[in-house]
Protein backbone atom coordinates (compact mmCIF):
# COMPACT_ATOMS: atom_id res chain seq x y z
CA UNK A 1 0.00 0.00 0.00
CA UNK A 2 2.65 2.05 -1.19
CA UNK A 3 1.12 5.63 -2.52
CA UNK A 4 2.18 7.96 -1.08
CA UNK A 5 5.13 8.63 -3.76
CA UNK A 6 2.69 9.02 -6.20
CA UNK A 7 0.33 11.14 -4.21
CA UNK A 8 -1.59 13.60 -6.70
CA UNK A 9 -2.65 17.09 -5.77
CA UNK A 10 -5.83 17.77 -7.30
CA UNK A 11 -8.73 21.18 -7.45
CA UNK A 12 -12.06 20.00 -8.39
CA UNK A 13 -14.32 22.59 -9.45
CA UNK A 14 -18.17 22.63 -10.36
CA UNK A 15 -19.61 25.21 -12.27
CA UNK A 16 -21.07 28.33 -10.00
CA UNK A 17 -24.70 28.28 -9.24
CA UNK A 18 -26.55 31.68 -10.01
CA UNK A 19 -28.09 32.89 -7.07
CA UNK A 20 -31.37 33.93 -8.22
CA UNK A 21 -32.41 30.95 -7.87
CA UNK A 22 -32.72 27.80 -6.05
CA UNK A 23 -30.58 23.91 -7.09
CA UNK A 24 -32.94 21.91 -8.99
CA UNK A 25 -32.05 17.89 -9.34
CA UNK A 26 -30.81 18.95 -13.18
CA UNK A 27 -27.66 20.64 -11.32
CA UNK A 28 -27.80 18.33 -9.10
CA UNK A 29 -26.07 15.62 -12.27
CA UNK A 30 -23.19 17.65 -12.06
CA UNK A 31 -22.44 17.85 -8.41
CA UNK A 32 -23.24 14.53 -8.09
CA UNK A 33 -20.72 13.11 -10.76
CA UNK A 34 -18.04 15.79 -9.02
CA UNK A 35 -18.91 14.99 -5.80
CA UNK A 36 -18.49 11.06 -7.02
CA UNK A 37 -15.00 11.89 -8.21
CA UNK A 38 -13.55 13.92 -5.76
CA UNK A 39 -14.55 11.26 -2.78
CA UNK A 40 -13.12 8.44 -5.07
CA UNK A 41 -10.01 11.04 -5.36
CA UNK A 42 -9.86 10.98 -1.64
CA UNK A 43 -10.58 7.18 -1.50
CA UNK A 44 -7.10 6.30 -3.14
CA UNK A 45 -5.21 9.13 -1.42
CA UNK A 46 -4.59 11.50 -3.55
CA UNK A 47 -4.51 15.18 -1.83
CA UNK A 48 -8.10 16.53 -4.29
CA UNK A 49 -9.87 20.06 -2.64
CA UNK A 50 -13.09 20.50 -4.15
CA UNK A 51 -14.29 23.79 -4.32
CA UNK A 52 -17.21 25.77 -5.67
CA UNK A 53 -18.65 29.64 -4.92
CA UNK A 54 -22.46 31.10 -5.89
CA UNK A 55 -22.56 33.32 -8.81
CA UNK A 56 -23.91 36.53 -7.48
CA UNK A 57 -23.93 39.08 -10.02
CA UNK A 58 -25.68 40.55 -13.02
CA UNK A 59 -28.60 41.73 -13.59
CA UNK A 60 -31.22 38.94 -12.96
CA UNK A 61 -30.34 39.66 -9.30
CA UNK A 62 -30.25 43.24 -9.78
CA UNK A 63 -34.17 43.19 -11.11
CA UNK A 64 -35.03 40.26 -8.62
CA UNK A 65 -33.65 42.61 -5.63
CA UNK A 66 -35.56 45.55 -7.05
CA UNK A 67 -38.74 43.47 -7.38
CA UNK A 68 -38.42 42.43 -3.50
CA UNK A 69 -37.42 45.57 -2.47
CA UNK A 70 -34.15 44.92 -0.78
CA UNK A 71 -30.49 44.89 -1.84
CA UNK A 72 -29.00 42.55 -3.64
CA UNK A 73 -26.63 42.02 -1.10
CA UNK A 74 -29.78 40.61 0.52
CA UNK A 75 -30.63 37.92 -1.85
CA UNK A 76 -27.20 36.39 -2.25
CA UNK A 77 -26.74 36.52 1.83
CA UNK A 78 -30.27 33.91 1.40
CA UNK A 79 -29.56 32.24 -1.75
CA UNK A 80 -26.13 31.38 -0.39
CA UNK A 81 -27.77 29.84 2.92
CA UNK A 82 -29.84 28.05 0.70
CA UNK A 83 -27.71 26.71 -1.88
CA UNK A 84 -25.39 25.38 0.77
CA UNK A 85 -28.21 23.79 2.89
CA UNK A 86 -29.49 21.99 -0.30
CA UNK A 87 -25.47 20.52 -1.19
CA UNK A 88 -25.48 19.85 2.42
CA UNK A 89 -28.53 17.49 1.88
CA UNK A 90 -27.31 15.92 -1.02
CA UNK A 91 -23.37 15.04 0.55
CA UNK A 92 -21.75 17.40 -1.73
CA UNK A 93 -18.67 17.48 -0.09
CA UNK A 94 -16.83 20.85 -0.97
CA UNK A 95 -14.12 21.82 1.41
CA UNK A 96 -14.92 25.67 0.42
CA UNK A 97 -17.85 27.22 -0.60
CA UNK A 98 -17.62 30.78 -1.33
CA UNK A 99 -19.45 33.91 -3.43
CA UNK A 100 -18.13 35.83 -6.67
CA UNK A 101 -19.11 38.92 -4.37
CA UNK A 102 -15.94 38.68 -2.30
CA UNK A 103 -13.02 41.47 -1.56
CA UNK A 104 -10.78 38.37 -2.76
CA UNK A 105 -12.69 38.11 -6.08
CA UNK A 106 -12.99 42.00 -6.64
CA UNK A 107 -9.20 42.21 -6.38
CA UNK A 108 -8.72 38.76 -9.08
CA UNK A 109 -10.92 40.93 -11.33
CA UNK A 110 -9.21 44.19 -11.22
CA UNK A 111 -5.93 41.80 -11.67
CA UNK A 112 -7.25 39.90 -14.91
CA UNK A 113 -8.65 43.01 -16.34
CA UNK A 114 -4.72 45.04 -15.59
CA UNK A 115 -3.43 42.50 -17.51
CA UNK A 116 -5.55 41.96 -20.16
CA UNK A 117 -5.35 45.97 -20.92
CA UNK A 118 -1.81 46.49 -20.47
CA UNK A 119 -1.14 43.71 -22.72
CA UNK A 120 -2.91 45.09 -25.06
CA UNK A 121 -6.00 42.49 -24.91
CA UNK A 122 -8.62 44.99 -24.80
CA UNK A 123 -10.17 47.58 -27.26
CA UNK A 124 -13.26 50.03 -26.30
CA UNK A 125 -15.65 50.14 -29.02
CA UNK A 126 -19.14 51.70 -28.99
CA UNK A 127 -21.95 49.25 -29.94
CA UNK A 128 -25.86 50.05 -29.65
CA UNK A 129 -28.40 48.10 -27.40
CA UNK A 130 -31.70 48.13 -26.83
CA UNK A 131 -32.55 50.33 -23.60
CA UNK A 132 -36.00 51.22 -21.45
CA UNK A 133 -36.24 54.60 -21.03
CA UNK A 134 -38.90 54.02 -18.44
CA UNK A 135 -36.31 51.18 -16.21
CA UNK A 136 -33.68 53.51 -17.09
CA UNK A 137 -31.34 50.64 -18.26
CA UNK A 138 -30.21 48.70 -20.90
CA UNK A 139 -32.12 45.20 -21.42
CA UNK A 140 -30.17 41.54 -21.60
CA UNK A 141 -31.48 39.82 -24.69
CA UNK A 142 -34.21 37.86 -22.16
CA UNK A 143 -35.77 41.09 -20.75
CA UNK A 144 -36.73 42.05 -24.15
CA UNK A 145 -39.92 39.63 -25.02
CA UNK A 146 -41.91 39.65 -28.47
CA UNK A 147 -43.22 38.04 -31.06
CA UNK A 148 -40.49 35.63 -33.11
CA UNK A 149 -39.39 37.15 -36.52
CA UNK A 150 -39.26 33.50 -37.98
CA UNK A 151 -42.52 31.58 -36.60
CA UNK A 152 -44.35 34.61 -35.52
CA UNK A 153 -44.97 33.17 -32.29
CA UNK A 154 -45.78 35.85 -29.32
CA UNK A 155 -43.92 36.65 -26.11
CA UNK A 156 -40.45 35.29 -27.59
CA UNK A 157 -37.23 35.97 -25.61
CA UNK A 158 -34.75 38.85 -27.55
CA UNK A 159 -32.48 35.72 -28.09
CA UNK A 160 -33.86 32.72 -29.37
CA UNK A 161 -37.62 31.36 -30.12
CA UNK A 162 -38.85 28.52 -27.53
CA UNK A 163 -41.49 27.13 -30.23
CA UNK A 164 -39.41 27.00 -33.52
CA UNK A 165 -35.88 27.17 -31.58
CA UNK A 166 -34.48 30.31 -34.01
CA UNK A 167 -32.00 32.63 -32.65
CA UNK A 168 -31.77 36.15 -33.53
CA UNK A 169 -30.82 39.48 -31.73
CA UNK A 170 -33.14 41.46 -30.06
CA UNK A 171 -33.42 44.91 -32.00
CA UNK A 172 -35.06 41.56 -34.68
CA UNK A 173 -37.59 40.99 -32.56
CA UNK A 174 -41.31 41.96 -34.00
CA UNK A 175 -43.22 44.00 -31.32
CA UNK A 176 -40.99 44.11 -28.75
CA UNK A 177 -41.25 45.30 -25.31
CA UNK A 178 -39.13 45.51 -21.90
CA UNK A 179 -40.13 42.48 -20.03
CA UNK A 180 -40.07 44.44 -17.06
CA UNK A 181 -42.60 47.26 -17.78
CA UNK A 182 -43.91 46.51 -21.27
CA UNK A 183 -42.59 50.06 -22.67
CA UNK A 184 -41.34 49.38 -26.06
CA UNK A 185 -37.33 49.69 -25.60
CA UNK A 186 -35.40 51.97 -28.08
CA UNK A 187 -31.99 51.59 -29.16
CA UNK A 188 -29.05 53.69 -27.88
CA UNK A 189 -25.48 53.58 -27.88
CA UNK A 190 -22.30 53.63 -25.93
CA UNK A 191 -18.88 52.50 -25.79
CA UNK A 192 -18.11 48.96 -23.83
CA UNK A 193 -15.02 47.34 -23.89
CA UNK A 194 -13.72 44.32 -25.71
CA UNK A 195 -11.63 41.15 -25.03
CA UNK A 196 -9.42 40.12 -28.19
CA UNK A 197 -10.44 36.63 -27.83
CA UNK A 198 -8.72 36.17 -31.45
CA UNK A 199 -5.77 37.69 -30.05
CA UNK A 200 -5.49 33.77 -28.39
CA UNK A 201 -6.16 32.00 -31.17
CA UNK A 202 -3.15 30.01 -32.44
CA UNK A 203 -3.05 28.71 -28.51
CA UNK A 204 -6.58 27.57 -28.01
CA UNK A 205 -6.38 25.73 -31.00
CA UNK A 206 -3.40 24.09 -29.58
CA UNK A 207 -5.30 23.76 -26.18
CA UNK A 208 -8.38 22.57 -27.51
CA UNK A 209 -7.86 19.28 -28.29
CA UNK A 210 -5.44 18.35 -25.41
CA UNK A 211 -7.52 19.24 -22.46
CA UNK A 212 -11.08 18.69 -23.85
CA UNK A 213 -12.57 15.10 -24.50
CA UNK A 214 -12.92 14.55 -28.34
CA UNK A 215 -17.30 15.40 -28.38
CA UNK A 216 -15.74 19.01 -27.43
CA UNK A 217 -13.01 19.52 -29.56
CA UNK A 218 -14.89 18.82 -32.53
CA UNK A 219 -17.48 21.41 -31.39
CA UNK A 220 -14.95 24.08 -30.54
CA UNK A 221 -13.03 23.47 -33.55
CA UNK A 222 -15.78 24.60 -35.98
CA UNK A 223 -15.59 27.71 -34.13
CA UNK A 224 -11.90 27.87 -34.07
CA UNK A 225 -12.21 27.51 -38.04
CA UNK A 226 -12.48 31.12 -38.10
CA UNK A 227 -11.40 34.30 -36.42
CA UNK A 228 -12.55 34.92 -32.96
CA UNK A 229 -14.83 37.72 -31.96
CA UNK A 230 -13.77 40.08 -29.74
CA UNK A 231 -15.79 39.38 -26.01
CA UNK A 232 -17.90 42.01 -24.92
CA UNK A 233 -16.59 42.50 -21.06
CA UNK A 234 -18.28 45.56 -19.74
CA UNK A 235 -21.76 46.39 -18.79
CA UNK A 236 -23.27 49.79 -18.39
CA UNK A 237 -24.92 50.61 -15.00
CA UNK A 238 -27.64 50.06 -13.58
CA UNK A 239 -25.47 46.49 -12.74
CA UNK A 240 -24.61 44.39 -9.90
CA UNK A 241 -21.34 44.11 -10.60
CA UNK A 242 -17.75 45.04 -10.07
CA UNK A 243 -16.55 48.71 -11.30
CA UNK A 244 -13.95 48.30 -14.28
CA UNK A 245 -10.80 50.02 -13.42
CA UNK A 246 -10.59 53.47 -14.86
CA UNK A 247 -14.10 54.19 -15.52
CA UNK A 248 -16.83 55.43 -13.11
CA UNK A 249 -20.24 53.57 -14.50
CA UNK A 250 -18.87 50.36 -16.23
CA UNK A 251 -18.89 47.18 -14.50
CA UNK A 252 -17.52 43.34 -15.62
CA UNK A 253 -19.86 41.27 -17.61
CA UNK A 254 -20.93 39.01 -14.95
CA UNK A 255 -19.14 35.83 -16.60
CA UNK A 256 -15.91 37.54 -16.49
CA UNK A 257 -16.07 37.73 -12.67
CA UNK A 258 -17.94 34.37 -12.41
CA UNK A 259 -14.68 31.68 -13.82
CA UNK A 260 -12.32 34.14 -11.82
CA UNK A 261 -14.21 32.87 -9.11
CA UNK A 262 -12.73 29.71 -8.84
CA UNK A 263 -9.20 30.88 -8.42
CA UNK A 264 -10.67 33.57 -5.57
CA UNK A 265 -12.21 30.79 -3.71
CA UNK A 266 -8.86 28.53 -4.03
CA UNK A 267 -7.03 31.88 -2.55
CA UNK A 268 -9.36 31.90 0.87
CA UNK A 269 -9.15 28.43 0.93
CA UNK A 270 -5.27 28.70 1.18
CA UNK A 271 -5.23 32.09 2.69
CA UNK A 272 -2.96 30.49 5.23
CA UNK A 273 -1.11 28.62 2.35
CA UNK A 274 -0.28 31.04 0.18
CA UNK A 275 2.61 28.93 -1.48
CA UNK A 276 0.34 26.27 -1.92
CA UNK A 277 -2.24 28.18 -3.74
CA UNK A 278 0.16 29.25 -5.92
CA UNK A 279 1.79 25.99 -6.61
CA UNK A 280 -2.27 25.03 -7.51
CA UNK A 281 -3.06 28.11 -9.88
CA UNK A 282 0.52 29.47 -11.48
CA UNK A 283 2.77 27.44 -11.45
CA UNK A 284 1.22 24.11 -12.81
CA UNK A 285 2.23 21.64 -10.23
CA UNK A 286 -1.06 20.34 -10.07
CA UNK A 287 -4.13 19.15 -11.55
CA UNK A 288 -7.08 21.16 -11.68
CA UNK A 289 -10.74 20.16 -12.89
CA UNK A 290 -13.78 21.62 -14.03
CA UNK A 291 -16.89 20.03 -14.19
CA UNK A 292 -19.23 22.03 -16.35
CA UNK A 293 -22.70 21.47 -18.43
CA UNK A 294 -22.10 21.44 -21.93
CA UNK A 295 -24.37 24.80 -22.22
CA UNK A 296 -21.20 26.71 -20.82
CA UNK A 297 -18.81 24.87 -23.05
CA UNK A 298 -17.77 28.22 -24.94
CA UNK A 299 -17.31 30.24 -21.83
CA UNK A 300 -14.81 27.43 -20.22
CA UNK A 301 -12.91 26.48 -23.38
CA UNK A 302 -12.19 29.66 -24.69
CA UNK A 303 -12.43 32.71 -22.59
CA UNK A 304 -11.33 31.07 -19.96
CA UNK A 305 -8.22 29.50 -20.92
CA UNK A 306 -7.48 32.81 -22.86
CA UNK A 307 -8.18 35.24 -19.74
CA UNK A 308 -6.24 32.56 -17.52
CA UNK A 309 -3.39 33.08 -20.12
CA UNK A 310 -3.22 36.72 -20.39
CA UNK A 311 -3.27 37.12 -16.37
CA UNK A 312 -0.41 34.87 -16.43
CA UNK A 313 -2.38 31.50 -14.14
CA UNK A 314 -2.24 27.95 -15.30
CA UNK A 315 -5.23 26.66 -17.39
CA UNK A 316 -7.31 23.71 -16.23
CA UNK A 317 -5.86 20.19 -16.83
CA UNK A 318 -9.34 19.58 -18.34
CA UNK A 319 -12.49 20.76 -18.89
CA UNK A 320 -15.04 18.13 -17.89
CA UNK A 321 -18.35 18.45 -19.89
CA UNK A 322 -21.40 16.58 -18.77
CA UNK A 323 -25.40 16.54 -20.80
CA UNK A 324 -28.58 17.59 -19.47
CA UNK A 325 -31.37 15.55 -17.27
CA UNK A 326 -34.03 14.79 -18.42
CA UNK A 327 -37.45 13.43 -16.47
CA UNK A 328 -39.40 10.61 -17.99
CA UNK A 329 -38.30 11.24 -21.27
CA UNK A 330 -38.48 15.03 -21.80
CA UNK A 331 -36.66 17.89 -20.97
CA UNK A 332 -37.35 19.66 -17.94
CA UNK A 333 -40.29 21.50 -17.80
CA UNK A 334 -42.42 23.52 -15.09
CA UNK A 335 -46.10 23.27 -16.69
CA UNK A 336 -45.30 19.57 -16.56
CA UNK A 337 -44.02 19.74 -12.73
CA UNK A 338 -40.61 17.87 -14.37
CA UNK A 339 -38.55 21.27 -13.15
CA UNK A 340 -37.94 20.03 -9.88
CA UNK A 341 -36.22 21.82 -7.48
CA UNK A 342 -33.47 19.74 -5.25
CA UNK A 343 -35.16 20.69 -1.45
CA UNK A 344 -38.45 19.44 -2.64
CA UNK A 345 -37.47 16.14 -4.06
CA UNK A 346 -35.71 15.93 -0.80
CA UNK A 347 -38.55 15.94 1.01
CA UNK A 348 -39.44 12.36 -0.86
CA UNK A 349 -36.45 11.07 -1.48
CA UNK A 350 -33.38 10.11 0.63
CA UNK A 351 -30.61 11.39 -1.79
CA UNK A 352 -27.99 8.08 -1.77
CA UNK A 353 -31.02 6.74 -4.23
CA UNK A 354 -30.25 10.16 -6.70
CA UNK A 355 -26.55 9.64 -5.80
CA UNK A 356 -27.32 6.01 -7.06
CA UNK A 357 -28.97 6.77 -9.76
CA UNK A 358 -27.15 9.11 -11.49
CA UNK A 359 -23.78 7.25 -10.86
CA UNK A 360 -25.96 4.41 -12.78
CA UNK A 361 -26.91 6.11 -15.78
CA UNK A 362 -23.23 8.01 -15.87
CA UNK A 363 -20.65 8.23 -18.40
CA UNK A 364 -17.73 10.74 -19.38
CA UNK A 365 -19.77 11.52 -22.63
CA UNK A 366 -22.28 14.30 -23.28
CA UNK A 367 -25.41 11.98 -23.02
CA UNK A 368 -28.20 13.62 -21.19
CA UNK A 369 -29.45 11.75 -18.07
CA UNK A 370 -32.84 10.55 -17.81
CA UNK A 371 -34.66 9.94 -14.55
CA UNK A 372 -37.14 8.17 -15.45
CA UNK A 373 -39.22 7.68 -11.88
CA UNK A 374 -40.68 4.24 -12.32
CA UNK A 375 -37.19 3.09 -13.79
CA UNK A 376 -35.37 4.85 -10.62
CA UNK A 377 -37.68 2.85 -7.82
CA UNK A 378 -36.89 -0.55 -9.56
CA UNK A 379 -33.46 0.19 -9.97
CA UNK A 380 -32.45 1.04 -6.60
CA UNK A 381 -34.96 -1.26 -5.13
CA UNK A 382 -34.11 -4.23 -6.75
CA UNK A 383 -30.09 -3.59 -7.34
CA UNK A 384 -29.04 -1.31 -4.20
CA UNK A 385 -31.26 -2.53 -1.70
CA UNK A 386 -32.90 -6.10 -2.96
CA UNK A 387 -28.96 -7.31 -3.41
CA UNK A 388 -25.83 -4.90 -1.94
CA UNK A 389 -27.85 -3.76 1.38
CA UNK A 390 -29.72 -7.43 1.36
CA UNK A 391 -26.66 -9.10 1.90
CA UNK A 392 -25.25 -7.23 4.31
CA UNK A 393 -28.13 -7.08 6.85
CA UNK A 394 -29.14 -10.81 6.59
CA UNK A 395 -25.12 -11.45 7.35
CA UNK A 396 -24.82 -9.44 9.71
CA UNK A 397 -28.24 -10.08 11.46
CA UNK A 398 -27.87 -14.03 11.49
CA UNK A 399 -24.43 -13.74 12.64
CA UNK A 400 -25.84 -11.09 15.49
CA UNK A 401 -28.54 -13.87 16.15
CA UNK A 402 -26.10 -16.93 16.35
CA UNK A 403 -23.07 -15.58 17.38
CA UNK A 404 -23.46 -12.08 19.12
CA UNK A 405 -21.71 -10.86 16.37
CA UNK A 406 -18.48 -12.64 16.94
CA UNK A 407 -17.21 -13.56 12.74
CA UNK A 408 -15.95 -16.95 11.98
CA UNK A 409 -11.77 -17.40 12.20
CA UNK A 410 -11.84 -19.40 9.76
CA UNK A 411 -12.49 -19.18 6.02
CA UNK A 412 -12.10 -22.09 3.55
CA UNK A 413 -10.42 -21.55 0.41
CA UNK A 414 -13.27 -21.55 -1.73
CA UNK A 415 -14.24 -18.42 0.21
CA UNK A 416 -10.87 -16.54 0.57
CA UNK A 417 -10.76 -17.12 -3.53
CA UNK A 418 -14.47 -15.32 -3.87
CA UNK A 419 -12.94 -12.52 -2.03
CA UNK A 420 -10.06 -12.47 -4.02
CA UNK A 421 -12.21 -12.37 -7.00
CA UNK A 422 -13.95 -9.19 -5.32
CA UNK A 423 -11.17 -7.24 -4.31
CA UNK A 424 -9.22 -8.36 -7.54
CA UNK A 425 -11.92 -5.98 -9.54
CA UNK A 426 -10.63 -3.01 -7.06
CA UNK A 427 -8.09 -2.14 -10.42
CA UNK A 428 -10.75 -2.21 -13.00
CA UNK A 429 -13.05 -0.06 -11.04
CA UNK A 430 -10.22 2.29 -10.09
CA UNK A 431 -10.05 2.91 -13.82
CA UNK A 432 -14.16 2.96 -14.18
CA UNK A 433 -14.37 6.08 -11.79
CA UNK A 434 -11.06 7.63 -13.14
CA UNK A 435 -12.44 7.70 -16.39
CA UNK A 436 -16.10 9.43 -14.80
CA UNK A 437 -17.29 5.90 -16.34
CA UNK A 438 -19.95 5.55 -12.97
CA UNK A 439 -22.03 3.65 -14.97
CA UNK A 440 -19.39 0.99 -15.94
CA UNK A 441 -18.23 0.76 -12.28
CA UNK A 442 -21.59 -0.21 -10.98
CA UNK A 443 -22.22 -2.94 -13.20
CA UNK A 444 -18.78 -4.65 -12.53
CA UNK A 445 -20.07 -4.17 -8.70
CA UNK A 446 -23.34 -5.49 -9.56
CA UNK A 447 -22.27 -8.66 -11.02
CA UNK A 448 -19.73 -9.21 -8.38
CA UNK A 449 -22.77 -8.81 -5.48
CA UNK A 450 -24.51 -10.91 -7.51
CA UNK A 451 -22.05 -13.85 -7.47
CA UNK A 452 -21.74 -13.49 -3.49
CA UNK A 453 -25.62 -13.82 -3.55
CA UNK A 454 -25.58 -16.99 -5.85
CA UNK A 455 -23.00 -18.27 -2.99
CA UNK A 456 -24.76 -17.05 0.02
CA UNK A 457 -28.27 -18.95 -1.55
CA UNK A 458 -26.43 -21.84 -2.27
CA UNK A 459 -25.20 -22.33 1.05
CA UNK A 460 -28.52 -20.91 3.20
CA UNK A 461 -27.32 -20.04 6.19
CA UNK A 462 -30.58 -18.89 7.80
CA UNK A 463 -31.75 -22.88 7.23
CA UNK A 464 -28.53 -24.64 8.32
CA UNK A 465 -28.55 -22.41 11.57
CA UNK A 466 -31.55 -22.58 12.65
CA UNK A 467 -31.03 -26.75 13.10
CA UNK A 468 -27.43 -26.60 13.95
CA UNK A 469 -26.21 -23.13 15.32
CA UNK A 470 -22.66 -24.00 15.84
CA UNK A 471 -22.51 -25.32 11.92
CA UNK A 472 -18.81 -23.98 11.10
CA UNK A 473 -19.89 -24.28 6.95
CA UNK A 474 -22.55 -21.34 7.59
CA UNK A 475 -20.72 -19.61 10.12
CA UNK A 476 -18.22 -18.94 7.39
CA UNK A 477 -20.52 -18.57 4.84
CA UNK A 478 -21.64 -15.47 6.54
CA UNK A 479 -17.77 -14.35 7.39
CA UNK A 480 -17.31 -14.23 3.49
CA UNK A 481 -20.67 -12.74 2.62
CA UNK A 482 -19.76 -10.32 4.90
CA UNK A 483 -16.68 -9.73 4.14
CA UNK A 484 -17.26 -9.10 0.59
CA UNK A 485 -20.64 -6.71 1.58
CA UNK A 486 -17.62 -4.61 3.12
CA UNK A 487 -15.96 -4.28 0.15
CA UNK A 488 -18.56 -3.73 -1.73
CA UNK A 489 -19.48 -0.87 0.40
CA UNK A 490 -15.72 0.60 0.21
CA UNK A 491 -16.42 0.73 -3.42
CA UNK A 492 -19.78 2.05 -3.62
CA UNK A 493 -18.81 4.73 -1.09
CA UNK A 494 -18.04 7.08 -3.13
CA UNK A 495 -21.59 6.90 -4.23
CA UNK A 496 -23.42 6.63 -1.33
CA UNK A 497 -21.17 7.88 1.86
CA UNK A 498 -23.95 7.89 4.42
CA UNK A 499 -24.58 4.25 3.65
CA UNK A 500 -20.98 3.37 3.95
CA UNK A 501 -20.26 5.44 7.03
CA UNK A 502 -23.06 3.25 8.85
CA UNK A 503 -21.39 0.03 7.34
CA UNK A 504 -17.66 1.31 8.38
CA UNK A 505 -18.93 1.80 11.91
CA UNK A 506 -20.94 -1.98 11.82
CA UNK A 507 -17.10 -3.27 11.58
CA UNK A 508 -15.53 -0.91 14.23
CA UNK A 509 -13.94 1.21 11.49
CA UNK A 510 -13.80 4.94 10.77
CA UNK A 511 -12.28 5.42 7.21
CA UNK A 512 -11.98 3.28 4.39
CA UNK A 513 -9.43 3.15 2.26
CA UNK A 514 -9.66 1.65 -1.47
CA UNK A 515 -8.23 -1.94 -1.83
CA UNK A 516 -4.74 -2.12 -3.23
CA UNK A 517 -3.69 -5.39 -4.79
CA UNK A 518 -0.33 -6.55 -5.20
CA UNK A 519 0.04 -7.49 -8.90
CA UNK A 520 0.17 -11.36 -7.54
CA UNK A 521 -2.03 -12.34 -4.96
CA UNK A 522 -3.30 -15.87 -3.25
CA UNK A 523 -5.30 -16.42 -0.89
CA UNK A 524 -2.97 -16.55 1.71
CA UNK A 525 -1.84 -13.43 1.30
CA UNK A 526 -5.66 -12.01 1.40
CA UNK A 527 -6.04 -13.67 4.63
CA UNK A 528 -3.53 -12.17 6.33
CA UNK A 529 -4.29 -9.07 4.66
CA UNK A 530 -6.43 -5.51 5.48
CA UNK A 531 -9.27 -7.26 3.74
CA UNK A 532 -10.14 -10.45 5.94
CA UNK A 533 -12.05 -9.39 8.81
CA UNK A 534 -11.66 -12.62 10.51
CA UNK A 535 -12.29 -12.82 14.39
CA UNK A 536 -13.82 -9.99 14.42
CA UNK A 537 -17.09 -8.91 16.51
CA UNK A 538 -19.40 -6.96 14.62
CA UNK A 539 -21.02 -3.71 16.41
CA UNK A 540 -24.89 -4.01 16.08
CA UNK A 541 -26.67 -3.79 13.24
CA UNK A 542 -28.41 -0.03 12.47
CA UNK A 543 -30.84 -0.60 9.76
CA UNK A 544 -28.84 1.00 6.64
CA UNK A 545 -31.20 2.55 4.09
CA UNK A 546 -35.56 2.16 3.72
CA UNK A 547 -36.81 0.94 0.07
CA UNK A 548 -38.47 3.24 -2.05
CA UNK A 549 -42.29 3.51 -1.88
CA UNK A 550 -43.57 4.76 -5.58
CA UNK A 551 -46.27 6.63 -4.36
CA UNK A 552 -43.79 8.83 -2.18
CA UNK A 553 -41.79 9.29 -5.30
CA UNK A 554 -44.78 10.54 -7.44
CA UNK A 555 -45.34 13.03 -4.95
CA UNK A 556 -42.17 14.73 -6.30
CA UNK A 557 -43.93 15.38 -9.58
CA UNK A 558 -46.31 17.78 -7.37
CA UNK A 559 -45.72 21.23 -6.26
O1 LIG B 1 -24.38 28.65 -16.10
C1 LIG B 1 -24.42 28.99 -14.93
O2 LIG B 1 -25.30 28.64 -14.17
C2 LIG B 1 -23.33 29.88 -14.39
N1 LIG B 1 -23.74 30.46 -13.16
C3 LIG B 1 -22.07 29.08 -14.27
C4 LIG B 1 -20.87 29.84 -13.90
S1 LIG B 1 -19.56 28.79 -13.93
C5 LIG B 1 -18.21 29.70 -13.68
F1 LIG B 1 -17.74 30.24 -14.69
F2 LIG B 1 -18.31 30.45 -12.69
ZN1 LIG C 1 -38.97 48.69 -18.88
Amino acid sequence: MTQTNSKRTILVTTALPYANGPIHIGHLVEYIQADIWVRFQRLIGNDCTFLCADDTHGTPILIRARNEKRSPEAVITDMFQLHTHTFKNYLVSFDHYSSTNSQTNQHLCEEFYINMRDKNHTEVKQIEQTYCNHDQMFLPDRFVKGTCPVCKSENQYGDSCDVCGSTYSPTELKNPKCSLCGTPPVLKKSDHVFFKLNDFKTLLTEWVPQHTSNEISKKLNEWLKDDLRSWDISRDEPYFGFKIPGYDNKYFYVWVDAPIGYISTAKEFWASDPDKFARIWKQDQSEVYHFIGKDIVYFHCLFWPAMLTAAGYRKPTQVNVHGFLTVNGEKMSKSKGTFIEADHFYKFVDPTFLRYYYACKSSAGLDDIDLNLEDFVQRVNSDLVGKYVNLGSRSAQLLHKYTSGKMSEVISEEGLNLLLDVVKASHELQKHYEAREYAKAIQLIRSHVDHINQYFDQKSPWKTLKENPNSADALESLAVALNAFRIFTIYLSPIIPTVSDKVAALFNETAYQWPMVPAHVDAPWLKSSYFYKGALTLNPFQHLIQRLDIKNVTQVLQP
